[in-house]
């Protein structure tokens, strides 16, 4: 009976020990491989975004900048249809350069105003390359397109701030026109027309030429308005050319004075040519008025605010020649910086439209 007993116990050991080890066989390991080679190390995110988001200050600069600019600013990106959007708004402008044609495919929902993605290609590579302007070739004038000019990084700002299409478009000398609305002649703001040269209707007269800011300020708008900013008003990427802190307007003179031609310049009034060409854009806009063309009573003297008289109730029909008078009236006070940026193509523009309105 013990030994029945003892060969039990002995058999149950011996089941015990065989399950032990087969369960010690089901999870023990194979012979150690040799080591397989090093991966290549992840990036660290921290380091690749950290090449902008630091704790410098650059960044940040270019940022308050822009918002004192009127591209933060202003309002009009709400205009998002078809033949506004390539201006007023980043989808628009992005889409437009693209394709290459000066109005998009339908309107713009979600409309975003010109911030830094508009000009630049943040966040494509995550380098330096992203701050690559997104527009470099010379404009082609939608006023004629047959017409560009190289504005070299100024190209950028050309290709929105220009005059548009005009219809109906007077011939010089051709036969009269009729307008219908109050909104005929050049978009705000046609400054890339004037920096050119090309974009007047240039009747006879005066000889039209070119100030040397034409062609010797290499990279043209940016050069002036984006030069060494006064705080974060002017200059920079405000690109306002006046820094208005508190009551005081104190004029960014940085772009003339770095550029070995004006070293002494102490306001945009230079030599006289701002007086002189509002003297001549007053004069234009008195016979305008006089002639009853123009209605100069709601601008409040702003005179880039003056609109023709006509409407769709009551067209307007006027000598070609008159009609071309006024285009250049407008496209001098669009302008906004009365000579300074092409004042000898101004002068002609304006002493030639006045002639044209005494004759
Ligand atoms: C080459 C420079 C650059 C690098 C690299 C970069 N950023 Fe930016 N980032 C910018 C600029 C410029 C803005 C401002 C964009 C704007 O306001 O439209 C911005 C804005 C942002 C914002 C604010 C929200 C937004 O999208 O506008 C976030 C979040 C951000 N970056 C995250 C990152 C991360 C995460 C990385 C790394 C994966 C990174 N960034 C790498 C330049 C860079
Ligand atoms: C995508 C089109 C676009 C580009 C590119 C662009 N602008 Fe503008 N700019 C505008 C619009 C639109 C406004 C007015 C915004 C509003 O009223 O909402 C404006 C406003 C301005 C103003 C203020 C005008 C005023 O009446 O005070 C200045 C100055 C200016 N831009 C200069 C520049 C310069 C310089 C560049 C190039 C570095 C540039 N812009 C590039 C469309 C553009
Ligand atoms: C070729 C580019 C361009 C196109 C197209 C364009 N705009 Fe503009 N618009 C501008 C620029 C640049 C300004 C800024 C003028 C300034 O502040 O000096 C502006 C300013 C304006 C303003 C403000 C004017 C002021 O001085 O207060 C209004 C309103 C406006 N645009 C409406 C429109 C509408 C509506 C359309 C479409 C029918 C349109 N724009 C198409 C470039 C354009
Ligand atoms: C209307 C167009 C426009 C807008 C909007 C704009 N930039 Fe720029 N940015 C430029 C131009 C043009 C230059 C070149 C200036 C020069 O060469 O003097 C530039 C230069 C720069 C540079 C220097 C790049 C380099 O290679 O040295 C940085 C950084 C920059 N911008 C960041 C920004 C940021 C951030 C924003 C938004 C807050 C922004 N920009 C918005 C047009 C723009
Ligand atoms: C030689 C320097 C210079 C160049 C080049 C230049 N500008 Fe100007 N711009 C000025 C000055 C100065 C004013 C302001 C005049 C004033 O109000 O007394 C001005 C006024 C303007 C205004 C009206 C802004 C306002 O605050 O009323 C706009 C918009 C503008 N320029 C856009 C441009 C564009 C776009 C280009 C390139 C096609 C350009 N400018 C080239 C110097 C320059």
């Amino acid at each position: 009976m013990k030994n029945k007993i003892q060969n039990s116990i002995t058999t149950l050991n011996i089941i015990a020990v065989l399950l032990l080890i087969s369960i010690a066989s089901c999870t023990k390991e194979g012979p150690t491989g040799p080591p397989g080679k090093d991966g290549v190390d992840g990036k660290d995110a921290n380091i690749v975004c950290g090449t902008c988001h630091n704790n410098t200050s650059g960044l940040l600069a270019k940022q308050n900048q822009w918002k004192n600019s009127l591209h933060a600013q202003g309002i009009n990106f709400t205009r998002n249809t078809i033949q506004c959007a390539f201006c007023h708004t980043e989808q628009g402008f992005l889409e437009s350069i693209k394709t290459g044609k000066y109005e998009t495919a339908r309107a713009i929902n979600d409309p975003v105003g010109i911030t830094c993605r508009t000009c630049h290609n943040v966040h494509t590579k995550f380098d330096s390359t992203d701050f690559a302007l997104t527009y470099s070739e010379p404009v082609k004038f939608m006023f004629d397109e047959t017409k560009s000019h190289d504005f070299g990084k100024g190209n950028l700002c050309a290709r929105c701030h220009q005059s548009r299409t005009l219809s109906p478009k007077p011939v010089v000398g051709g036969p009269d026109i009729t307008i219908t609305s109050a909104f005929w002649g050049p978009h705000n703001n046609p400054s890339a027309n004037i920096v050119a040269g090309i974009g007047a209707f240039e009747l006879p007269g005066s000889p039209y030429t070119n100030s040397p800011h034409k062609n010797l300020i290499g990279n043209s708008c940016v050069t002036c308005h984006m030069a060494n900013p006064i705080g974060a008003h002017a200059g920079g990427h405000s690109m306002n050319m006046f820094a208005h802190i508190g009551t005081t307007k104190t004029p960014n003179l940085a772009g003339c004075q770095g550029s070995n031609c004006h070293d002494n310049i102490n306001n945009f009034d230079y030599e006289g040519v701002q007086t002189e060409i509002k003297q001549k854009l007053t004069e234009l806009r008195i016979l305008l008025a006089e002639k009853n063309y123009i209605d100069t009573t709601t601008s409040n003297g702003e005179y880039h605010y003056d609109r023709l008289k006509a409407s769709q109730a009551k067209p307007l029909t006027l000598p070609a020649n008159h009609a071309a008078a006024a285009y250049n009236y407008f496209l001098v006070a669009r302008d906004k910086s009365f000579g300074v940026h092409n004042s000898r193509y101004a002068r002609a523009v304006l002493r030639n439209s006045i002639e044209a309105l005494l004759d």
